[in-house]
């Protein structure tokens, strides 16, 4: 497998393919990979001649420093992984100078309102350091199609709104949600789960699932008190927020209208991990 280190072996690797009219397919990651992302490389090799997976952990989108220092890496077992799917598939691992040189900053953007609810409310600064960071790297690769996760359904939007403002063409395509037996979305942070309580995290899901099965005959204000509740009853859990949006402009409901897709989001820490998940509810 070709492990790119620097944005000119990428661009070198670009114009190889350019001069072949070659589909390319990019899977932009933080590494420590799990199942969910695998998913989003086999669908994006299934979609394309040659898929191009990036593993960077983007220090300007930590809003907390421990955070970022907490972050699991695993470069060695994410070669190995990827090397077991079928597929031509490249990576690049830039080291952090590589992407930003001397100031690590952001790009600020104009999100139209998708960066002030929920992640964007809650982590400051967060959806400048992801549009920066894809924006770069669409910009170095120069994709065919881009593939995302709906786990961070919020960042899917803010990608989109950032690739249609900026004028970059690029087929961004989302992904479904993959998750554990119990429901648990799959995610890097898991790891860092206290044994202990890594039985309690599926309540999560459940609480998604609860919420929509009350969505089709209460309020949005019922089903979101119903959700808060159940976590305040839980004694492991830290709620952070509980959100029902447009599934598409992330406006909070207020009044449900009708044909409008909808979709409830959370985000809470068990064991003092940050946690977070969607569902569509109707
Ligand atoms: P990361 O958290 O590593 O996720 C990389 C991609 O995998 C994202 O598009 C995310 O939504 C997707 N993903 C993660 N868990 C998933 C799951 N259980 N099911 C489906 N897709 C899942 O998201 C980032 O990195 C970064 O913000 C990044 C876009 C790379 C920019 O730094």
């Amino acid at each position: 497998m070709k492990v790119f280190k620097t944005r000119e072996e990428v661009r070198e690797f670009r114009e190889a393919l350019r001069s072949k009219a070659v589909g390319l397919g990019l899977v932009p990651t933080m590494g420590a990979l799990h199942t969910g992302h695998l998913e989003l490389v086999r669908r994006a090799a299934s979609e394309n001649p040659e898929v191009l997976v990036s593993i960077f952990v983007n220090p300007t989108q930590f809003n907390n420093p421990r955070d970022l220092e907490n972050y699991p890496k695993s470069l060695e077992e994410d070669l190995a992984l990827l090397g077991k799917l079928p597929g031509s598939i490249s990576v690049f691992a830039p080291e952090i100078a590589e992407m930003y040189g001397d100031a690590i900053a952001s790009k600020h953007y104009d999100f139209k309102g998708l960066d002030r609810v929920m992640e964007g409310a809650y982590r400051p600064g967060h959806f400048d350091g992801v549009g920066t960071i894809v924006e770069a790297l669409l910009r170095v690769v120069l994709p065919h199609r881009a593939y995302f996760g709906e786990k961070d359904y919020q960042q899917l939007q803010i990608v989109r709104q950032m690739v249609q403002e900026e004028g970059i063409t690029v087929e961004i395509i989302p992904c479904p949600i993959v998750r554990e037996a119990d429901g648990l979305a799959m995610s890097s942070r898991n790891r860092l789960l206290p044994e202990a309580l890594r039985g309690e995290a599926g309540f999560i899901y459940q609480t998604l699932q609860q919420a929509k099965g009350r969505f089709g005959t209460e309020s949005a204000a019922k089903v979101k008190a119903f959700a808060r509740e159940r976590f305040a009853s839980h004694p492991d859990f830290e709620l952070e927020y509980v959100e029902i949006a447009g599934a598409e402009d992330l406006r909070p409901v207020r009044r449900k209208q009708k044909n409008k897709k909808y979709r409830v989001f959370v985000a809470a820490y068990l064991g003092g991990v940050r946690l977070i998940d969607n569902i569509a509810l109707n």
